[in-house]
């Protein structure tokens, strides 16, 4: 039994429940016991001490008729000279309520002050009066003899000194036995306890134990009826669970494979896809030259090369995708890395008749990052704006410091994203354009997460799109992306 003796734990409340009744229901039955004992007792010395006022009564008769004082003193007396004798005191009076003889037990009596005789109380029979002032029963009856009639009183005082004293040890017997009792109580309510509970706290540290994820654990089966049932469930139920939970990691695990085996495949077929057009053009050309048994032109190599351009370029683009070089950090002004952009990219604004804004924030703080990456996606986000837009359109690039982080947002009132498309944009390979390769938003997603950067796309048909970057400060870590 390794029951904690804790106050607040269920064993202790319990065997203390358990002592409480058992010390209560002791302590009452005890008292009723008591109750009766002293009744018991009390009529018993009232009995007695009839009887002694009847002896008396008639024993002082004749010397009380010669009146012989000493010899009714000397009779009264052999009734008290015993330490253990009930009567402390006794009186006789006349017919003319005169007292004649009285006499104590002992000094201590003789300084009580007794109540006079009530005579008119008095009758043939007994009177009993109960004193407990001077715990003594007072008990008078007449002195009467035939054919004389009564010819006097008499009164003793049977003292309830012994009676008390029974009930006193009694009281003190059933303390102790409520004490042993109560102790007994505690005892077996720990016993008990320990019996009933133990099973059921081996059961709760096993549910915590599951519960904080140690999956599989057993508990010793213990106890008996529902108890024991219950142990025994719960271990089929942990081994259960254990089975369950590791047919559910084989399950994922097989899961991230297909998907794995799934996102190669797709992403091959993308790259294929990609590779196939300038590969048939070449092979096309390549046909028609040896068809015609022409010799190459220049206007020939300038295919060749524009399509082998091509090629090396989606391979590239693959590559940073599917292999990213773990990218170098430095401290980085982001306005400075998008006026970079903004000059490359200027010509062909002023081409296409793009009207420009720029509102930067002047002192925004700097971003641990990778220049040439972060340039690499403004340049994708402000060349998406560029083929989105057309004469008189605008493109308006803000920077700002959001939350303690820097916020730029390239926005422009081009043609916009289809919503049926918006789910596809990040994907690998995703392009509507003849020329793109649709990796573009790809790797501008990866580089922005590598700097614990967010990359939000908002954007409507007919109204234009709105790409938010936030890139934590220096020294500051913060993530979440998605699509707005
Ligand atoms: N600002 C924009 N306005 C309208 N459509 C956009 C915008 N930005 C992206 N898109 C859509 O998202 C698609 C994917 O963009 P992404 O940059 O990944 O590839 P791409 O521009 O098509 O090709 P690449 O950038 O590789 O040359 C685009 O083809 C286009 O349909
Ligand atoms: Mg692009």
């Amino acid at each position: 039994m390794s029951i904690k003796m804790n106050f607040n734990s269920i064993s202790f409340r319990i065997s203390f429940f358990i002592a409480v009744l058992i010390a209560v229901t002791t302590i009452i039955v005890g008292f009723l016991i008591l109750q009766d004992e002293k009744k018991t007792l009390e009529v018993e010395l009232k009995k007695k001490g009839s009887y002694f006022a009847h002896l008396l009564s008639h024993e002082v008769i004749e010397p009380f008729l010669y009146e012989e004082q000493y010899e009714i003193f000397s009779f009264l007396k052999s009734f008290m000279i015993d330490e253990e004798s009930l009567v402390v005191y006794a009186e006789i009076y006349d017919k003319a309520r005169k007292l004649v003889v009285r006499t104590y037990k002992n000094e201590k009596w003789r300084k009580m002050e007794l109540q006079p005789l009530n005579f008119d109380d008095v009758m043939s029979d007994i009177n009993i009066q109960d004193d407990n002032n001077l715990q003594v029963y007072h008990i008078s009856r007449t002195i009467d003899v035939e054919p004389l009639g009564q010819i006097g009183f008499l009164r003793l005082g049977i003292t309830k000194k012994f009676l008390l004293a029974t009930i006193r040890g009694s009281k003190l017997k059933l303390y102790l036995l409520s004490a042993g009792v109560t102790l007994l109580g505690v005892i077996l309510g720990l016993w008990t306890a320990g019996k009933i509970l133990n099973p059921i706290l081996e059961l709760n540290k096993g549910v915590k134990r599951v519960g904080e994820g140690e999956i599989g654990v057993e508990i010793p089966v213990v106890g008996q009826g529902e108890v024991k049932e219950l142990a025994l469930s719960f271990n089929k139920m942990s081994r259960k669970l254990k089975t369950l939970i590791n047919d559910i990691k084989a399950a994922q695990e097989n899961l991230v494979r297909t998907e794995k085996l799934y996102a190669v495949g797709e992403f091959s077929a993308g790259v294929a896809h990609e590779i196939k057009n300038p590969l048939t053009s070449i092979k096309l050309l390549m046909q028609t030259l040896a068809h015609k048994k022409q010799a190459v032109s220049s206007q020939d190599f300038a295919i060749f090369e524009g399509e082998i351009n091509r090629i090396d370029r989606i391979v590239k683009e693959f590559l940073a995708f599917a292999r990213p070089k773990k990218l170098e950090k430095k401290s980085v002004n982001i306005n400075d890395a998008l006026d970079e952009v903004i000059t490359i990219t200027k010509p062909k604004m002023k081409q296409s008749r793009i009207e420009f804004v720029q509102e930067f924030t002047s002192d925004l703080p700097l971003i641990n990052g990778n220049r040439d990456g972060l340039k690499q996606v403004f340049l994708n986000l402000v060349l998406n704006s560029i083929q989105a837009m057309d004469d008189g359109d605008t493109l308006t690039i803000t920077t700002s410091l959001n939350d303690g982080n820097v916020l730029v947002e390239i926005k422009d009132t081009g043609f916009g994203i289809p919503a049926k498309n918006l789910k596809s944009i990040f994907d690998p390979f995703f392009t509507t354009k003849d020329e793109g390769t649709g990796m573009g938003l790809a790797i501008a997603y990866s580089i922005v997460s590598d700097h614990s950067g967010t990359l939000n796309i908002w954007s409507k048909t007919a109204i234009g799109t709105n790409v938010k970057v936030v890139l934590p400060v220096e020294g500051k870590g913060q993530r979440d992306e998605g699509i707005v």
